[in-house]
This record gives structure tokens, C-alpha cells and sequence, in this order.
């Protein structure tokens, strides 16, 4: 009997492709860039499982091109928001993320956006790379204090939830905001449930750890922005979309915000115009969960996730658990 054909629409690190190889045929995109719609259409068709990437919109019709006996697309991310739930559900196709894995990346990374922000880090190093730099001055590059500041949550998830802990080695009082209240968690770490009023209103530092939903579309616009502290700082490491980029940028040419650090962008790799002349801004190119670590043990959960399933058992972190109630 061949073995179950499985397709990889990116390279994923090696020693997961080779897990993937003991058991499948695998198929992995051999060129190192994105797919199009058209051929990831044309690169599903057969498969029995496909690992996708948070660049592959996985649509109904694709999952149609992939046809009946595809039973798994493993996300080789923690955010969803490229599948399209109700379609996979009615086509009975199991649907993976990687959670979990990659909190303490991710939280370690917003840290760094949001330390850099405080402190122009960017700004300062381009600064001295350019040679201006004429002597040590007092009022040179002047930053924010994050010690003991405010760090306002949105989104007490896995993510959000590490970022508080992080958050404690600077003494920060932190302030929350989710659909879900956890009184746990404000007893073991000090956080406060606030609404999302009161959560921008006295940040002084704003990180998004929303997943991606209608909902959280714009969940930061323009009337967000301007009830911000002029000292506060934005930092984004979820999804662009959750933050109105046109809006970002007049906030912060027009200085209603002290900053931004930005992780993520509405139509990324696309930036919104103006946003790259700005110094009061951070971009580096969605990059929080990248260490070597985490990037593996990510396709440690995919793996299992495929194994499981086409072994005929449910995975570990189904996205749409209806289909395994059938
Ligand atoms: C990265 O953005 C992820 O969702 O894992
Ligand atoms: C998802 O992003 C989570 O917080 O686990």
C-alpha cells in the first residue's frame, strides 16, 4: 500500500519534515515563498494532509481541491484566522494550530518591541550608525520608565497570560481586558480585570493578544488611539488587523501616542504608507515565535497532529472540535 500523501506548503525545520517522512510521502514547496491561491489549489489535490502556513488562506475551495480523503490541515502557527472554520466543519476536515509552544517566544518578543519602543533603540542605533553621535548629553534620546508602569492587557490568553508574568520582574501593575474574566490568574499574579475603556485609557504600555475574529477587527482605531495616554506606548505581536494601521499612522505622526512596536501589519508584507518615516515606530517582519526551539517544537505539534489523525484518532489541538463529535 503507498504511504498517505502529504504536502508541506513551506519548509518547516528539517528534522520535522523527517518525522513527517517516516510514516508519509512528503511533498514539501520547493521554493521558499508563499503559494498563490492558484498553487496551493493545484499543490492540495490528493493529499491526505496539508500543513499550512499563516500565509495560506485555506478557503472552501481549497479545501474542495484537496477533495474528500484529505482529513487534516495542521497549521504550523498558534493564529487561525487563515481558515476558514464553517467550510472545514461542513467538509468534515480537521483544522490544527500550535498553541502553547510558542507563549514564551512570543511574550519574550513583545517584551522586546516594547523595552525598544520605550527606550528608541532603533532610533538610537540608526543614530549612531549615521554618525551623528557628538558625546554622551543629558537630554539625549530620552525614553519612557517601564518599571512600575501600567501594562494594559487585551487578551489574557495563553500569550497574554505570559506577558503578565513577564511583566512582574518590572514591577508593573497590570490591567486586563478579555470576553472572559479569569480570577485565577488575577490571584496568582495581581492582574485587574478592567473594560476596554478603562484599558486604554490608563495603559501606559498596550499590548494585543486577541486572536483575530470579527470582533477584534479594529479592535484599536482611531477614537482607541486618541483616548490613549500621549505617553503610551501600542505593541502588536497578534494580527495586524486588530489595529487600524491608517489610523496608527496619523496617531503617531501627529504624537496622540508616545509609540508603536509592531510585529504584525493589516496587509502584510504591505505596509501602510507614511508608516516606515516615522521614528516613533518599531516594524520587524512577524517574527515573535522565531527561535530555533520553538520553530521546532511548532512542527513537533503538527506531526503529532497528522500522525493522530490519519491514524484515525483525534488530534491534540483541534480548532474545530464539532468535526470530531461526528
Ligand atoms: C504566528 O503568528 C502564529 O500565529 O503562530
Ligand atoms: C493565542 O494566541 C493564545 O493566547 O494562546
Amino acid at each position: 500500500m503507498s504511504k498517505p500523501s502529504v504536502y508541506v506548503t513551506r519548509l518547516i525545520p528539517q528534522e520535522n519534515i523527517d518525522a513527517l517522512r517516516e510514516r508519509f510521502d512528503v511533498e514539501v514547496n520547493a521554493e521558499d515563498r508563499a503559494l498563490s491561491p492558484a498553487e496551493l489549489i493545484e499543490k492540495v489535490r490528493g493529499r491526505s494532509a496539508v500543513v499550512s502556513l499563516l500565509t495560506d488562506n485555506i478557503t472552501g475551495e481549497v479545501l474542495d481541491a484537496a477533495g474528500p480523503q484529505c482529513r487534516i490541515f495542521a497549521n504550523y502557527a498558534v493564529g487561525y484566522n487563515n481558515f476558514d472554520l464553517a467550510a472545514a466543519t461542513q467538509r468534515n476536515v480537521i483544522l490544527t494550530n500550535t498553541p502553547g509552544v510558542l507563549d514564551d517566544a512570543t511574550a519574550t518578543h513583545t517584551f522586546t518591541l516594547l523595552l525598544a519602543v520605550a527606550r528608541r533603540i532603533a532610533e538610537a542605533d540608526k543614530f549612531v550608525r549615521a554618525g551623528e553621535w557628538k558625546g554622551w548629553a543629558p537630554m539625549f534620546f530620552v525614553g519612557l520608565d517601564v518599571d512600575g508602569r501600567t501594562l494594559g492587557i487585551a487578551g489574557l490568553g495563553r500569550i497574554g497570560k505570559n506577558v503578565a508574568r513577564k511583566a512582574r520582574g518590572f514591577n508593573m501593575r497590570i490591567i486586563y481586558n478579555d470576553a472572559r474574566r479569569d480570577t485565577a490568574f488575577e490571584a496568582e499574579s495581581g492582574a485587574k480585570f478592567v473594560d476596554k475603556e478603562t484599558l486604554v485609557r490608563e495603559a501606559d504600555f498596550l499590548t494585543l493578544h486577541v486572536p483575530l475574529t470579527p470582533e477584534t477587527r479594529h479592535y484599536i482605531g482611531a477614537t482607541e488611539l486618541k483616548n490613549m495616554k500621549a505617553t503610551a506606548v501600542l505593541i502588536n505581536a497578534s494580527r495586524g488587523p486588530v489595529v487600524d494601521e491608517k489610523a496608527l499612522v496619523v496617531a503617531l505622526r501627529e504624537k496622540w501616542i508616545f509609540g508603536a512596536g509592531l510585529d504584525v501589519f493589516e496587509n502584510e508584507p504591505a505596509l501602510e504608507p507614511g508608516l516606515t518615516e516615522l521614528d516613533n515606530v518599531i516594524v520587524v517582519p512577524h517574527v515573535a515565535s522565531a527561535t530555533p526551539a520553538t520553530r521546532v517544537e511548532m512542527g513537533k505539534i503538527v506531526v503529532t497532529n497528522i500522525n493522530k489523525v490519519l491514524s484515525g484518532l483525534p488530534p491534540d489541538t483541534c480548532v474545530n472540535p464539532e468535526v470530531l463529535r461526528r
